[in-house]
């Protein structure tokens, strides 16, 4: 959560910062702030409580080459102005942005209170500047005060931060992400790739424990727990900035859930090399788990069902904030396959964690180049699948479904077979998100917009389809919606279906007749039933023709309920990029 920038350069730091912070609003959007070094003296600080909007500009702020900018997704204190960062030291010469944890800050916080320091805020934050200037007034330079603060904070954290009376900047990375792009005599330092994509391609990915200090040109990088200074590798990125932005969209999510159909073509472009690899893994392994959270959970559930129907192969699926208390099983034979759009949620990082302390090998399946559960895994599966900056997922867990397939394919020693699968798919998933489609959901939309529950039930492939689709609603438009494996919403759940309550059947050939049974059920109790799927039935009150994929179902089934959740969120006032307590990534636990 929340979206650090920094500039050090010979351009307007200012314009780049705050530019830079609209594209990284998906992390965190409670508030936004920015501190600008104005020539040695002091800083211009600028905080401002909610969204930062495509229209706020720069006017009345000065012009500076140091800079830094932070849009924050609270922890620790409310959502408030002084709250928000950067924070000060209180001399007013340190300024410090945070993402994290400090977990120790109440401890710390008591200490420099009795050193004479105040507080302003009641972040965890602010003991971070304070620390820096206790040990600067102990004598220790600007950079070894920042080394030395290290000793007194723990927790999960990158930082950076700028003294009013030096020209050097300095970035912390533990456990949260942070990169740097390096451009002609001028450096970024960001959460994420996208805020600088503009200026560069160049990019360092920092290690866990890594501190870098920019100085006017130069950048050295400094490792706290080894104590050494590092040498940390270049590398090109190949996203390319038109991606990370709108374009002819009104948003990103209704943008990403246009770009499907490329996504796949990614993954139907993987090298088959790399997919035998992968699946000669899972075969020498001794124990397979799944692990991931949220909509890559539900990924990880599709994998479970492809595994078993199309390799054979037995995989268990845990959520992985709960991995924890399943690791009795594991030992050194045991696989532990990581999926993950960002590559930094801290909940699949902590299982991954666990995992390789008990031994077991980790492969992850990733969108996000360098991440923290790339770099934390022995083999990984780069998605391609470009930027995704809504903080739904939607073109990222179709993708993984495609890599998932692929992989079963290929244990079942069909990989090109399921490469032309996906291949034969692609246009058809461009009419899933053609105008006739959207048009034929808004009729649904207008019709549900103004619901308090939804219920979607789905057996086999269709019951995580009916999960994600949940979420999606869920998420964007805030109505309740409920999924079930068909057969279960009769064990209880169905006491709350009423008159026109709304329920969405995922339809297949291979489940037909049992879940139209369910279907069935549900409208003698008065339900308003919503087909998706390959036949029209007369239990339904509205259709979504769906056509039938077999194991790729769940990549074209799930598309027009991303659209149908973006048209709830439109029509229900909500922001579809943004939803209200949510962050793109979460990165604590
Ligand atoms: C998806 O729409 C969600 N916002 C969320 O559930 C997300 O999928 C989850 O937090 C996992 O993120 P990751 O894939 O980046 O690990
Ligand atoms: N813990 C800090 C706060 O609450 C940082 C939160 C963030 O990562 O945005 O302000």
């Amino acid at each position: 959560m929340c979206g650090i920038i920094a500039y050090h350069g010979p351009r307007n730091a200012t314009e780049i910062i705050v530019k830079g912070l609209k594209t990284l609003e998906y992390r965190g959007y409670d508030s936004w702030g920015v501190a600008i070094k104005n020539n040695d003296k002091d800083f211009t600080i600028k905080k401002i409580v909610g969204k930062i909007t495509e229209s706020t500009d720069v006017d009345g702020m000065p012009k500076s080459n140091i800079g830094i900018g932070h849009t924050r997704w609270a922890t620790h204190g409310g959502v408030s102005e002084k709250n928000s960062h950067p924070h000060l030291s209180n001399s007013g010469k340190i300024a410090v942005v945070h993402n994290g944890i400090i977990e120790n800050y109440q401890e710390q916080r008591d200490f420099l209170i009795k050193q004479g320091f105040k507080f302003e805020s009641e972040t965890d934050t602010e003991i971070i500047p304070n620390t820096i200037e206790y040990h600067m007034n102990r004598g220790y330079d600007f950079i070894d005060a920042a080394k030395r603060s290290l000793n007194h904070i723990n927790g999960q954290f990158a930082i950076v931060v700028m003294h009013s009376q030096h020209n050097q900047i300095v970035a912390i990375r533990k456990e949260a992400p942070l990169v740097i792009g390096v451009g002609k005599k001028e450096f970024f330092i960001a959460s994420d790739i996208p805020a600088f994509l503009d200026y560069t391609k160049q990019v360092i990915f920092l290690e866990e424990n890594d501190l870098a200090i920019i100085d006017n040109e130069d950048l050295s990088i400094f490792n706290f727990k080894e104590n050494l200074v590092v040498n940390r590798k270049t590398t090109s990125i190949d996203w390319d900035a038109e991606q990370a932005k709108k374009g002819d969209f009104d948003h990103y999510l209704m943008k990403e859930i246009s770009e499907q159909a490329d996504v796949i073509s990614k993954v139907v472009s993987l090298p088959a090399k790399q997919i035998k690899d992968i699946a000669n893994e899972i075969r020498e392994a001794q124990g397979i788990f799944f692990v991931a959270c949220g909509t890559s959970a539900h990924s990880c559930m599709n994998g479970m069902y492809l595994f078993s129907k199309t390799a054979k192969t037995h995989v268990n699926f845990c959520v992985a904030s709960e991995f924890e208390y399943f690791t009795h099983f594991l030992n050194k034979k045991s696989l532990v396959i990581a999926i993950s759009q960002s590559g930094e949620t801290a909940d699949t990082l902590a299982a991954i964690r666990v995992a390789k302390e008990r031994g077991a090998k980790v492969i992850s399946i990733v969108n996000v180049m360098g991440s923290s559960i790339m770099r934390a895994s022995h083999k990984t599966i780069l998605q391609g699948a470009g930027p995704e900056i809504c903080v739904l997922s939607t073109k990222a867990y179709t993708s993984q479904i495609a890599i998932l397939s692929l992989i079963a394919h290929e244990l079942a020693g069909q990989q090109e077979e399921g490469r032309s699968k996906l291949k034969e798919l692609i246009r058809y998933i461009y009419y899933l998100t053609s105008k006739a489609m959207r048009d034929h959901i808004k009729e649904l939309s207008e019709r549900l917009r103004y619901t308090q529950h939804i219920y979607l039930i789905g057996r086999g492939l269709q019951h995580p389809t009916a999960l994600e689709a949940a979420l999606k609603i869920k998420e964007v438009s805030y109505i309740h919606a409920e999924a079930y494996a068909g057969g279960e919403l009769k064990h209880g759940t169905i006491a709350l279906i009423d008159k026109g309550t709304p329920c969405i059947v995922f339809t297949s050939d291979r489940t037909e007749k049992e879940i139209m049974s369910n279907a069935s059920e549900l409208k003698a109790r008065g339900a308003y039933i919503i087909g998706v799927g390959p036949k029209n039935n007369e239990l339904f009150d509205f259709y979504i023709k769906v056509r039938e994929a077999e194991d790729l179902n769940s990549i074209c089934q799930i598309i027009p309920m991303q659209i149908l959740a973006y048209q709830l969120a439109l029509l229900r006032g909500c922001d579809p990029d943004k939803p209200r307590n949510l962050a793109k990534s979460v990165t604590v636990k």
